[in-house]
């Protein structure tokens, strides 16, 4: 019997999307408002789900104490107030939309959680846009 629990984390933080590639008129064609050269900011609300068996002797499936810090810790001291582009080193050469935000977020999390357990990120970057990543190739 596999459970999945969750726990919620928000951060702000602000970046620019932008194709170092393209001219600017087709960055702003493609991103609109979101490859303003100014940069502008989103609040991103953060729900990472750990899923697996039950753990007998304490009822968990993960302990949310740890999991909490954990996201305190690796995520959100990372990139909470930050410029996402300029002060966070994997966004250097990659564009940071949600869907790549995502995937940085289960990747910096990997490590430090039981490989028993799967882990999926969830990222709203507006009420009404948000991505899902759960580490497979395909989803
Ligand atoms: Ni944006």
């Amino acid at each position: 019997m596999k459970v999945t629990v969750h726990r919620k984390a928000h951060f702000n933080a602000a970046h620019r999307l932008y194709n170092g590639e393209w001219s600017d008129a087709r960055n702003a064609q493609v991103f609109g408002k979101c490859s303003n050269p100014h940069y502008h900011g989103h609040n991103y609300d953060l729900i990472v789900a750990v899923t697996g068996e039950i753990n007998p002797e304490t009822g968990f499936v993960m302990d949310m104490k740890v999991l909490k810090k954990l996201i305190e810790k690796e995520i959100l001291e990372e990139f909470d107030h930050k410029n996402l582009n300029l002060e966070v080193s994997e966004f250097k050469n990659l564009n940071p939309t949600a869907e790549n935000i995502s995937v940085v977020i289960w990747n910096k999390l990997r490590p430090y959680i039981d490989k028993e357990l799967e882990i999926a990120i969830t990222l709203y970057e507006t009420e009404r846009n948000y991505v899902i990543y759960n580490g497979n190739e395909s989803a």
